[in-house]
C-alpha cells in the first residue's frame, strides 16, 4: 500500500427532510448567497424548502450556472460577491452548480493580478490561499463534489475545461436527500451512475500495490450500483433505491477508496475534451471513453479487471487476459442496459475528427496521463479512433 493523507472535513446530513437542518450550521449574522443552476430547483420544490430553512436569514440569490460550469457566469457572482460583502455561499443544484461554487469562493479571495482562470484552474489550485466557507444541498448523484476537493471549470473564451482542486473549498456542511432526485430527467440520472462507475473505476482500476480493503470497497460500490441502478430506472420514486445510488456517488469520490492506491483518471480527462469540443455530456463521453482505453491499456490493467470480472460479474474464467476483456465487455453491455450509449456515431461525431483534436492538444500541452504516465496525445488518438 502507498503512504497517503486523509483528510476529509465535510459534515454530511443524509436523508429525507434534512434540508430543514440548514439553519443548525449557517450563522445568522452572515451574509449569504445562494447559488443555482438553470431553475430545476423552482419546480422539484428543492428552492422553497431552502427558503423555509433559511427563514430571517441575509439571503440573497445568484441563479443560471449551466451544466460544465462556465468561468465567465461565475465571475458574474464574484463581482457580486465582491459589491454585496458576502460571507458565506450555498450551492443549491448539481455538481456543476457545486463546482460552480467553489470557483467562485476562491475567485472572491483572490488578490492577485492574473485572470483567475489562469491562476486557479490553470495552476490546479495552487494560487489558493482563501476561499469563502460553503455548504451545498446537493440535487444530482454522481460528483462526489459534496464530498470533495475538486471543481472542472470550463472557459468559453479558450473552448477548455479544466479542474481543479484546494483543500480551502471542501463544503463545510453538505446536504444529501435523495427524494430531491425523484425529479431528475432520466438521462441525468443514467449520466450520474455511468459518471459514479467510471469514477470508481479511476481509483480501482490501475496496477495492484496490495491494497485488498480499498479494492473491496470499490468492487462494492460497482455490484451496488450495478444492483440498483435498473431499480431507480424502473421506479425513479423508489426512496432506498435512489438513497444507495446517491451514497455510491458521494463514496465513489469522497477520496475515501483512493488512499494507499495507484490512480488513473485518463478516462476523465479524455472524457472532457469530448465535452469541451463536442458538448456530449460528463457521463456520456466517460462512457465513449472508457471501454476503449481499458482495452487499449490492458497489459497495466489485466490483474485489476481480471478480479474486476470474477467479483462483480461473476465470471468464472482462470486466464487473467481472457477474463480481463469479458469484464470490459460486461462494463459496456452494463452503460448499454441503462440505456447509456457508448459509441461516439451514436452522438454524431466523426472518431478521427475527436481523435485528431485530442491529439492535437495533448501534444500541444505536453499532457502524459494514466497511472504510468503513458497515455500522450498519440496514445489518446489510438484510443479514440477506436470509440
Ligand atoms: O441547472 P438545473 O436547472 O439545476 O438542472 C440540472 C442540469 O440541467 C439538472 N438537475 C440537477 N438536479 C436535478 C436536476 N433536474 C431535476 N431534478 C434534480 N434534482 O440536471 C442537469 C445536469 O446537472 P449538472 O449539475 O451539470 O450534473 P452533474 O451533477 O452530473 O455535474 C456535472 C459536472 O460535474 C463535473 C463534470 O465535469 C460536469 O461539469 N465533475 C465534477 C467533479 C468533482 N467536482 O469532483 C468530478 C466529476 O468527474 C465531474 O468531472
Ligand atoms: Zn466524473
Amino acid at each position: 500500500m502507498n503512504n497517503f493523507e486523509f483528510y476529509g472535513p465535510t459534515r454530511v446530513l443524509f436523508g429525507k427532510g434534512m434540508i430543514s437542518k440548514l439553519s443548525d450550521y449557517i450563522d445568522k449574522n452572515q451574509k449569504i448567497l445562494m447559488i443555482y443552476g438553470g431553475g430545476s430547483i423552482k419546480k422539484n420544490g428543492v428552492y422553497d424548502q431552502v427558503k423555509k430553512a433559511l427563514e430571517g436569514y441575509n439571503l440573497l440569490e445568484f441563479g443560471g450556472i449551466e451544466p460544465n460550469p462556465k468561468y465567465e457566469t461565475c465571475m458574474k457572482a464574484v463581482e457580486l460577491i465582491k459589491k454585496e460583502n458576502i460571507d458565506f455561499l450555498l450551492s443549491v443544484g448539481g455538481g456543476s452548480t457545486l463546482d460552480g461554487t467553489k470557483f467562485i469562493a476562491a475567485a472572491a479571495k483572490y488578490t492577485g493580478n492574473e485572470d483567475p482562470y489562469d491562476a486557479i484552474v490553470r495552476t490546479d489550485g495552487k494560487n489558493v490561499v482563501d476561499a469563502l466557507p460553503i455548504a451545498d444541498v446537493i440535487t444530482l448523484p454522481a460528483t462526489g463534489s459534496e464530498m470533495n476537493n475538486g471543481a472542472v471549470i470550463s472557459k468559453l473564451e479558450t473552448n477548455e475545461k479544466l479542474p481543479f482542486h484546494s483543500e480551502k473549498v471542501f463544503p463545510k456542511v453538505s446536504i444529501i436527500d435523495p427524494s430531491v432526485t425523484f425529479s431528475l430527467p432520466e438521462k441525468q440520472t443514467i449520466n450520474g451512475i455511468v459518471d459514479t462507475f467510471v469514477h470508481t473505476m479511476e481509483q480501482y482500476c490501475t496496477y495492484d500495490v496490495n491494497t485488498p480493503l480499498q479494492d473491496l470497497w470499490s468492487l462494492g460500490l460497482l455490484r451496488t450500483l450495478i444492483q440498483e441502478a435498473p431499480k431507480v430506472l424502473k421506479n425513479p420514486q423508489d426512496y432506498d433505491a435512489r438513497a444507495n445510488v446517491f451514497w455510491c456517488a458521494t463514496c465513489g469520490l469522497n477520496c475515501w477508496i483512493a488512499q494507499g492506491v495507484v490512480e488513473d483518471w485518463s478516462t476523465h480527462l479524455i472524457g472532457h475534451e469530448l465535452t469541451a469540443f463536442y458538448g456530449i455530456d460528463h457521463g456520456q463521453s466517460l462512457a465513449i471513453v472508457l471501454p476503449r482505453l481499458l482495452k487499449n491499456q490492458l497489459e497495466t490493467k489485466k490483474q485489476k479487471l481480471a478480479k474486476l470480472a470474477k467479483e462483480v460479474f461473476n465470471i468464472q474464467e482462470s486466464d487473467e487476459e481472457k477474463a480481463a476483456i469479458l469484464a470490459i465487455e460486461k462494463i459496456e453491455e452494463f452503460f448499454n442496459s441503462i440505456g447509456m450509449k457508448t459509441k461516439l456515431s451514436d452522438y454524431n461525431v466523426e472518431s478521427l475528427d475527436a481523435a485528431e483534436k485530442v491529439k492535437d492538444r495533448f501534444l500541444k500541452r505536453g499532457t502524459k496521463i494514466g497511472e504510468k504516465g503513458i497515455i500522450d496525445g498519440n496514445v489518446a488518438y489510438d484510443i479514440l479512433k477506436n470509440c
